[in-house]
């Protein structure tokens, strides 16, 4: 058995917040943040809409996109670093809303976590425990920002992205639809480079993102160009093979900079970060659906899914689509 995407879904808060109203609140500049991260503006959660509300807007555009129904999902996972509450996991929340029996749990890999919970469902059905999976990355970040620090409030936006994934009988090949290899890191000695500096068991506070941004930048273009050579070295596939890269969207910079050192030609990375900003573990499936609703991705490409975050974590996902 293995596994493969069959349909994808987005949503994104409707209010936007563009940098010239950033402006307005913290000495900073649409020129400052354009030049350095290509950010022109990012979606605001509303007042009382939680992540759970975005991830169930998300997963069930996707599995209308798949064809499914609740009844047909074994199992869900919900890749958040902002839950509604400290416990019980987001993904229980989102079952119970959207009517699935089976199980549920929440993944917290930060910007990776979308990797981490594709590579963990593709485990589960190589293993024939489940059929199909309901995979989400949802997150408002908005609410772990300090809107006084220019340094960190112009990088991150709220949304939500799913996609469904099902079993498909038979090894495969190279040439069949499926994901065809991931490998996932992470590095907890880089723990103070990127972290929220609040936590139950700590301050018993929600606290907010605190950051090193040129060590965080210089770590994960050396760490993302390492594990997409490890996919591409597990599947014999060459930098020339790939269609797509959806790399999660931190900052325009790591993704030329990521898409050059493999020679992949610009028309093939798909880039939402200028619309999205850095939307954490939403950010892949919400490119991967704009790209798959607007037709550019098509059923046989070679597709790179890529992230690193927080903990440090990073993670690839090699598909044939
Ligand atoms: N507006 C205006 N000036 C600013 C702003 C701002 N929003 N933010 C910082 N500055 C100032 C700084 O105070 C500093 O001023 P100083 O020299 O007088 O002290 C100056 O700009 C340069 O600051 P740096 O931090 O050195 O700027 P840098 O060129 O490194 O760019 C940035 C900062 C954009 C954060 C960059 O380091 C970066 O993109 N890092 C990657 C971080 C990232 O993407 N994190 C996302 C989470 S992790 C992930 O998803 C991969």
């Amino acid at each position: 058995v293995r596994s493969r995407i069959i349909g994808c879904g987005s949503y994104l808060p409707s209010n936007v917040l563009t940098n010239e109203e950033l402006a307005k609140r913290v000495d900073t500049s649409d020129e400052w943040i354009v030049t350095r991260t290509g950010i022109r503006q990012r979606h605001i959660a509303a007042d009382g809409e939680m992540t759970s509300d975005l991830a169930v807007a998300a997963a069930t555009q996707a599995m209308e996109h798949a064809g499914v129904t609740a009844a047909d999902i074994d199992m869900i996972i919900v890749a958040t670093a902002t839950p509604d509450n400290t416990f019980p996991a987001t993904a229980t929340k989102v079952q119970n809303r959207l009517g699935v029996v089976g199980f549920a749990f929440d993944i917290q890999a930060v910007c990776s976590g979308f990797v981490y919970a594709l590579t963990t469902a593709d485990m589960y059905i190589r293993n024939g425990q489940v059929k199909t999976v309901l995979i989400i990355g949802a997150e408002t970040f908005s609410r772990i920002l300090d809107w006084q620090d220019r340094r960190t409030c112009v990088l991150f936006g709220d949304g939500a992205g799913a996609v469904v994934v099902q079993a498909v009988e038979g090894q495969g090949t190279i040439e069949d639809q499926g994901i065809l290899a991931s490998r996932l890191h992470s590095d907890g000695g880089k723990y103070n480079l990127l972290y929220v500096d609040g936590g139950p068991s700590s301050t018993q506070t929600v606290g907010h993102l605190q950051m090193e941004g040129k060590e965080v930048f210089r770590h994960a273009v050396t760490n993302l160009a390492g594990v997409i050579r490890e996919v591409l070295a597990d599947t014999g596939l060459e930098p020339a093979d790939i269609d797509w890269l959806v790399p999660h969207q931190a900052n325009r910079r790591i993704l030329d900079s990521t898409a050059r050192k493999f020679g992949i030609s610009e028309d093939k990375v798909v880039i939402t970060v200028d619309r999205h900003a850095n939307t954490s573990a939403a950010s892949i499936p919400l490119a991967l659906t704009e790209a798959v609703h607007d037709g550019r991705i098509k059923r046989g490409d070679i597709v790179i899914l890529e992230a690193m975050g927080g903990g440090f974590t990073w993670g690839a996902s090699l598909i044939r689509w």
